[in-house]
């Protein structure tokens, strides 16, 4: 009998405490890409410890690049460093266990001249393409084709013996769903080392890419204006390691929403630490709407922090029935559809009808028959869904399908009457740090069980 871990929730506590927020997967694994454009060490602080880095290591190494835990300095310090760049084949059996390796290509690309790098399917989430990320390394000259499910892409003019470099562009990147996060880290990876200047137009503002483009800078790349919807890149021969100080990775935004919302789900009074306010004002103003008290407080001990936007220490109180309100996930600095159905299991216990847009994953709504069996009132038409707030949620055996659909479906165990088991948290283990932990030390009764899988 195969067996998977679960959890069980029994429901109904109010969550208390603090806590502090992790590094950002999300800004991570890109930036573990990025040691593939240099031949030194770059060294990462602040890295979570989560399945999908663990993926991202297993995707490096064979690559040539070494990724590995600094066990004798901090556990949350990761050790960059390529040393062999003949083997430039991301293979189909790993791509496919995470997307994100898609990040590999344009940096292969830009110092090796050459990358051949598995095409990601689908996933739980909808189709996902990359066109928008071959159109705009074909944009720096880049020749591209597919082949047996590869994307095969060289420099112009390449030979055994040739210099092999990109060409500065002017770049659109903009597609029917607003702009690309990983296709926009993918060209200004490889821009960096381009002969000229790139201007990326329509880029994503994720502030996980102005992480990256931090990164860059601190290897020697010339980027500005990341964050913003134009990048402009002045390509470099050479990119060095981060050196000794390394670069520490921003606060994970979708880890704090989520607590945040955990918090509110509750009735609960909870302080986070190392907060990314700044980039989490979409989401502060809708749980404000609704009703959520959310400040910074000063945080005593490290009065510094105050000043960081990005590293606050925020209170959240709710202890009220919240109100209904109108929802529509957008690029940054909309609000980010990996709160989606965090946002959905909140508003679904909500006083009144409130209505939840996805515009940038069209189908991401598969916990919407997971929290029907849990008596959440949904109906969805298209890429809307009306939320009827109930009075209360009943516990039920539901089952996680992706990563952000499952958070979801805890916040709707950990506010539920009862017991709720949700199947296949290795989900959440992709992209949460042992939450049963986190929440179990704000006062939630979450255990992990090994259970039969469903
Ligand atoms: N799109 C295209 N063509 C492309 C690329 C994207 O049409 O070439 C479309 C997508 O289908 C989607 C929209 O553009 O409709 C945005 O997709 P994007 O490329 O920005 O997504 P991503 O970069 O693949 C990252 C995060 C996702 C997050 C999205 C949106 C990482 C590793 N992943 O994905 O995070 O949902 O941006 O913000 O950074 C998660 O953490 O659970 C997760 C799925």
């Amino acid at each position: 009998m195969i067996r998977m871990d679960a959890f069980i929730i029994n429901g109904g506590r109010q969550l208390r405490g603090r806590v502090r927020i992790n590094g950002s997967k999300n800004a991570t694994l890109p930036e573990m890409a990025a040691a593939l454009l240099t031949d030194e060490p770059v060294i990462l602080h602040d890295v979570p410890d989560l399945a999908d880095i663990r993926n991202m290591a297993r995707v490096l190494t064979p690559l040539g690049c070494s990724a590995t835990r600094d066990t004798d300095a901090s556990p949350k310090t990761y050790n960059l460093h390529t040393t062999d760049t003949s083997n430039s084949l991301a293979h189909y059996d790993i791509v496919r266990t995470m997307r994100a390796s898609i990040c590999t290509l344009g940096p292969m690309l830009a110092r090796r001249g050459y990358a051949k790098v598995s095409m990601p399917g689908g996933c739980n989430i909808g189709d996902r393409p990359v066109d928008l990320h071959l159109r705009g390394l074909r944009a720096l000259g880049a020749e591209i084709h597919l082949d047996g499910g590869y994307i095969i892409a060289e420099s112009p003019g390449t030979g055994p013996h040739e210099k092999r470099r990109l060409r500065g562009s002017r770049i659109f990147l903009g597609g029917p769903y607003g702009s690309t996060v990983l296709g926009t880290d993918n060209v200004m990876c490889a821009a960096a080392l381009a002969d000229g200047v790139t201007v990326i137009e329509s880029a994503a503002c994720e502030p996980e890419v102005e992480d990256l483009a931090k990164l860059l800078n601190t290897m020697g790349a010339k980027i500005t204006g990341a964050g913003s919807p134009r990048i402009i890149v002045e390509g470099v021969e050479k990119l060095h390691g981060t050196g000794p100080d390394g670069h520490t990775v921003m606060a994970d935004r979708i880890e704090a929403g989520t607590y945040i919302m955990a918090s509110a789900i509750t009735n609960g009074d909870v302080v986070l630490e190392n907060c990314p306010v700044d980039a989490l004002l979409a989401v502060m103003d809708r749980l404000r709407e609704v009703g959520v008290w959310l400040e910074p407080v000063d945080p005593p001990e490290t009065p510094c922090n105050h000043n960081d936007p990005l590293r606050q220490t925020v209170r959240v109180v709710s202890n009220r029935r919240l109100e209904p309100t109108i929802v529509v996930t957008q690029p940054h600095p909309g609000f980010p559809t990996d709160l989606q159905a965090q946002m959905m299991a909140l508003l679904s216990l909500a006083d009144g009808n409130s209505i939840i847009t996805e515009k940038i994953f069209p189908d991401r709504f598969l916990h919407v028959a997971e929290m029907l069996r849990m008596g959440a009132s949904l109906i969805r038409s298209g890429n809307s869904a009306l939320v009827s707030g109930t009075r209360e949620l009943i516990g039920a055996p539901v089952m996680a399908s992706d990563l952000r659909a499952s958070a979801g479906l805890v916040l709707a165990g950990l506010a539920a009457r009862g017991q709720t088991v949700i199947n296949r948290v290795y989900h959440l283990d992709r992209g949460y740090e042992r939450m049963e932990l986190t929440l179990q030390q704000l006062g939630a009764d979450i255990q992990r069980v090994d259970h039969p899988a469903v």
